[in-house]
């Protein structure tokens, strides 16, 4: 199944991205195929013993939901079993066949707040830069986009985004398990870029700014989600340790001077579209996902702080172009 993937990522990609072919097929077969993770057998034996049925998909409600055309009678019971071989799920809601899978996250209601504020994605060339579950792939190609490429290192969520591909082989949504920086500069292949949820991991986050802008084509469009603190644009957080019980945060600037990031590497018409509190009820544990959750990563005495005594997340989304 996996040497099967490739070859067609491989071929996927041969006319929309030419610089980036050769080494994302390789990353790709070098971490599935060459340095797979503990956990490689039972998640491609959770997808592979999916059943067979004719399918298509309906992103018209919140849920991405995977339907059985008529006359396939799907068996929730042993569908439900593989799926939980894939936990944790993070990201969605999805409804795969009647399984209703509640994810850690209501990524609908980022999409929601988000999509009211980008051009339209009708015919273009989408790539989504840690794209976890790829619950926003498919809702960007419903929304009509050409071709979408999802990008994340986290093996777990590519099995997540088989477990629907599977059903829809000839969906021009694609999934690489890679690396932005590990990408060639200067691909200039994408007409919309998303980057949701990825700068405060980084570690230089001007240079994935930077890779974000070489990646879109003169003209593309790039929009940014990231953790942002109040302030001026003077002001960045960088935790001393953790944040909110993640390791692997680095900086939480203020909008004003992330605005001013996304200028110093050559964006123009730099806006700021939305700016939210992350509350319980959008992170939270559930069947799911059952570790512990944003809850359990605020001050029960002062919810407007994490346990380590800063800012409770608040994210913004900045939409910008390349000239
Ligand atoms: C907080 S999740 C965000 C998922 C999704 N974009 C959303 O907004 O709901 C961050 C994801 O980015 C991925 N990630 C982290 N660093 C990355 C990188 N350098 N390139 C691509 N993906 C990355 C992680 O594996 C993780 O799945």
């Amino acid at each position: 199944m996996i040497e099967q993937y490739c070859d067609q990522l491989h071929e996927a990609t041969a006319e929309l991205l030419p610089s980036w072919r050769v080494p994302l097929e390789v990353r790709s077969r070098d971490r599935l195929l060459f340095q797979p993770h503990g956990d490689m057998p039972r998640w491609l034996a959770a997808v592979s013993g999916l059943p067979d049925i004719d399918a298509r998909l309906n992103a018209l409600q919140d849920r991405i939901c995977l339907m059985a055309a008529e006359g396939d009678v799907p068996e929730e019971d042993a569908i439900s079993t593989h799926l939980r071989q894939l936990m944790p799920w993070r990201k969605g809601p999805f409804d795969i066949f009647g399984v209703k899978i509640d994810t850690e996250w209501r990524s609908d209601w980022k999409w929601q707040r988000i999509a009211p504020h980008i051009s339209s994605l009708a015919g273009r060339t989408v790539l989504d830069v840690g794209c976890g579950s790829g619950y926003h792939c498919w809702r960007m190609w419903a929304e009509g986009a050409r071709t979408v490429l999802g990008i994340d290192p986290t093996l777990l969520y590519f099995f997540q985004y088989l477990c629907l591909k599977r059903y829809l082989p000839s969906a021009p949504v694609w999934y690489a398990p890679v690396r932005l920086e590990e990408m060639p500069l200067d691909s200039q292949a994408f007409d919309t870029v998303f980057s949701m949820g990825v700068l405060y991991h980084r570690r230089s986050p001007l240079d994935h700014i930077a890779e974000l802008f070489s990646a879109l084509k003169p003209g593309g469009e790039l929009i940014l989600e990231t953790l942002v603190v109040e302030g001026d644009v003077t002001t960045v957080l960088m935790p001393a340790d953790r944040y909110a019980a993640m390791r692997n945060v680095f900086f939480l600037p203020a909008t004003e001077m992330l605005e001013l990031w996304l200028r110093r590497i050559g964006f123009v018409d730099v806006r700021t579209v939305d700016v939210c509190i992350t509350t319980v009820e959008e992170q939270h544990s559930t069947e799911w996902m059952t570790f512990q959750s944003l809850s359990d990563f605020l001050d029960p005495a002062d919810p407007s702080r994490t346990i380590e005594g800063y800012p409770a997340p608040c994210r913004a989304t900045l939409i910008a172009r390349r000239p």
